[in-house]
């Protein structure tokens, strides 16, 4: 058995930068190498179960093709399926799991039910996706800046719309990546500073402004994301608070001229952004697609203590 300590990749906030910056390099490296060779053998012999408590195209597949890749083999698992649905608590999973596979990826909406599997797992286990944050998207999206712009360092990153997962975890890089995040979220739906503050104290640079114009003022980079996310389903008046925050071609111009514009996906056409934009020459919304897969490579292969020397 293994005696190197288990790396989980539940959040960005309390990873190393320099592990952060080490993934990003295995991944270009390893999208690099796949256009002549799409199998390696980083994850030979080993079994990670891909478990999905909510829907998911891009999470899940991204996933399956790239364990696939990497030499190993995908379980796929849904919530509803497994005893977890119907009541097996988070400990117990995470103690029969540990038996029978060698990695974890979860996605369930309850982050603190994440981060208890991690703490009983004997595996790694990989955070794609809770209410409170998405870190496995922040990766490929700075991937995606990186190979169109290159480095993040001194850029002014803008958000606008809701106060959410993704946004959480763009915050938790800002502390990384020493580049300036913008946020445009309206007053209703920012109440509690407690995150911000406490990555401000670590030192991310931070600036909230009370307009999205504000927030996409001279910005490299603009994000959008659903108005809705996923647990807030019925929340209608969500939609009449973010109408001002639509990403359009009018907003689009108060950012640099070669600000690129990102949305994790799947995009409300019409409401968070407009086709112009999704559709336009900044937009860069299906490279980052893409790029969850060489992301999520990086990661996994990290989390089993493989370097960017082994991806050649
Ligand atoms: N962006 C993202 O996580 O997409 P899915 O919900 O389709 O996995
Ligand atoms: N904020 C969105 C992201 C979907 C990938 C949600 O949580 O539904």
């Amino acid at each position: 058995m293994s005696t190197s300590p288990i790396r989980h990749f539940v959040d960005l906030e309390n990873e190393n930068t320099e592990d952060l910056k080490d993934i990003l390099k295995t991944a270009h490296t390893i999208k690099a190498a796949r256009k002549t060779k799409r199998k390696t053998d980083i994850l030979q012999d080993k079994v990670i179960a891909l478990v999905f408590d909510k829907p998911s195209t891009r999470t899940r597949v991204s996933f399956d093709v790239g364990v696939r890749e990497l030499g190993g083999e995908p379980l796929m698992l849904t919530g509803a399926e497994m005893q977890l649905g119907r009541g097996e608590s988070i400990p117990d999973t995470a103690r029969v799991l540990s038996r029978f596979v060698d990695g974890i990826m979860i996605r369930m909406l309850d982050h603190e039910a994440v981060a208890e599997l991690a703490k009983y797992a004997d595996v790694p286990v990989i955070n794609g996706l809770t209410y409170y944050s998405h870190p496995c998207q922040i990766m490929a999206d700075i991937m995606t800046y990186e190979e169109h712009r290159g480095s993040l360092q001194g850029k002014t990153v803008t958000w606008v719309g809701d106060y959410n997962n993704v946004l959480v975890s763009w915050l938790h890089a800002a502390k990384h990546f020493d580049f300036t995040m913008r946020i445009g979220v309206p007053d209703e739906l920012l109440t509690d500073y407690t995150v911000i503050n406490r990555l401000k104290d670590a030192g991310a640079k931070i600036e909230v402004c009370d307009t999205a114009e504000a927030a996409a003022d001279q910005s490299d980079l603009i994000i959008a994301d659903t108005w809705v996310s996923m647990g807030d389903e019925g929340a209608e008046h969500l939609h009449n608070l973010l109408k001002p925050y639509q990403v359009n071609t009018r907003l689009m111009e108060h950012a640099k001229e070669d600000a690129l514009f990102m949305h994790c996906l799947p995009a409300h056409r019409g409401e968070e952004v407009t086709d112009e934009v999704i559709d336009g020459p900044q937009s860069v919304v299906f490279d980052e697609a893409e790029n969850r897969l060489h992301a999520q490579k990086g990661i996994m292969a990290w989390c089993f203590h493989k370097s960017n020397a082994d991806t050649k």
